[in-house]
């Protein structure tokens, strides 16, 4: 498995709907476009399967089968088994059925420590315990930077901690966490982490089992895929947790009872077209397939993290050589420190008023505090009106950069 020529970008542009390449696209935090083949996926299902699935006739069995690929290729993506993830409407959804589910298990004056970095999806539930019984501690980032230091929980740690939430990249502050080595800190203190890698998954390969993480999540609407949510969980926590479904679903039924949505039947159906995705740009660009599904998605992203750190490097040329702008995060470009997601704000200037002026070249990028509400604050924001952020895939182009660079350059 090797490859010289690198990232074949147009390749990969190819495989969406050619409307997607109008406007120079930099809003992929906020949700990723759709190749085709998700599309062709969920359309398959609605117009071939449209019935209750799980019945004996064929195209209820069928439909059934492809609900169950969808959520088998997804566990088989991450390195994990298929009883080990929960599939459902969000992230914000699983871990506030999470946090339901593991509130039975502590005692009151049990401690759990959540990272002001966070997306509020992996705090908000959290600190709502402090109502019931648990005492909540908060890891503080480094309120310049933004930056999250994991000796930091050296004396946030007690025997009385029974989880740890953080980000494994906050949707601002674009750096990457050491959460092998966060997650070893936190097993030694005797307490689980509950890791929010939202912002992370549409970067880089996720391997829940080398990490050896208890809780793990993302959205597919973020890596290419429709509006649904992933918990990964450990097997002996997910059978441990409180099932938040209907009474008569098992607590063995792990992939079920903790989405009381219940399953949402085309869309599982359509990830399957998220592998068929990386399965176009692995054939393309290594030729024979690898043995699994995980090796090949962390070939890809191997490949296309160097592209993102090109186009890094690019717009931290331009954003460090403005005087007038604060970047949060690193200013580093290096594929190991940061995502391409960067947040920044202008001296003297209003962060909404910003993106509106890019319109005119066709450039989209957003603002706001992207419901990191209790970062943007900590960073010294109002977070009504928070920061502009810019942030790239694997398929945006240096073309585009540059078309950024010209109308934000303009505009300052
Ligand atoms: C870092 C991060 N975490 C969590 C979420 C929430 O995900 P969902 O929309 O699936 O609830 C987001 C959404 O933008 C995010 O950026």
């Amino acid at each position: 498995m090797s490859n010289t020529e690198g990232f074949d970008v147009e390749f990969v542009r190819g495989l969406f709907p050619s409307q997607c390449w109008d406007w120079a696209f930099f809003e992929n935090a906020g949700g990723s476009y759709v190749p085709n083949s998700v599309i062709d996926r969920l359309t398959a299902y609605m117009r071939e399967t449209q019935v209750q699935p799980g019945a004996h006739y064929p195209a209820s069995a069928l439909a059934q089968d492809r609900m169950d690929e969808g959520r088998r290729l997804m566990a088989a993506m991450i390195g994990a088994d298929m009883d080990e993830v929960s599939v459902s409407p969000s992230t914000s959804f699983n871990v506030y059925v999470l946090a339901n589910a593991l509130r039975p298990l502590w005692n009151d004056g049990d401690e759990i420590i959540v990272a002001n970095q966070n997306h509020e999806a992996n705090a908000g539930p959290w600190h709502r315990l402090a109502e019931r019984g648990i005492t909540v501690k908060e890891w503080k980032v480094d309120p310049q930077s933004g930056s999250l230091d994991p000796s930091d929980l050296d004396e946030l740690l007690t025997d009385k901690t029974r989880l740890v939430a953080f980000p494994h990249v906050s949707n601002l502050v674009g750096e990457i966490n050491d959460v092998p080595l966060i997650t070893q800190k936190v097993h030694n203190a005797g307490a689980m982490v509950c890791v929010d890698a939202v912002a992370y998954a549409p970067h880089r390969a996720i391997d829940v089992k080398a990490w050896d993480v208890d809780f793990y999540l993302f959205s597919f609407y973020k890596i290419f895929g429709v509006h649904m949510g992933c918990l990964y969980g450990k097997r002996e926590h997910l059978l441990e947790a409180k099932g938040q479904y209907h009474f008569f679903i098992g607590e063995d039924e792990t992939s079920y009872k903790l989405n009381p949505a219940g399953p949402q039947h085309e869309m599982f159906a359509s990830l399957v077209g998220i592998a068929d995705y990386f399965d176009a740009v692995y054939s393309h660009h290594f030729g024979t397939p690898a043995n699994s599904l995980h090796e090949r998605t962390k070939a890809c992203f191997e490949l296309a993290s160097q592209h993102e750190e090109k186009l890094s490097a690019q717009f931290l040329d331009f954003l460090t050589s403005k005087k007038s702008v604060r970047l949060i995060g690193t200013s580093s470009a290096s594929r190991h420190d940061r995502a391409p997601t960067f947040a920044f704000s202008v001296a003297g200037r209003s962060s909404q008023e910003i993106p509106p002026l890019l319109e005119v070249d066709k450039v989209a990028v957003s603002a706001g505090n992207f419901y990191a509400y209790r970062l943007a604050s900590a960073l010294g924001y109002d977070p009504d009106d928070g920061v502009i952020r810019a942030s790239m895939v694997q398929y945006n182009t240096e073309a585009e950069v540059n078309m950024l660079i010209k109308a934000l350059d303009r505009v300052l």
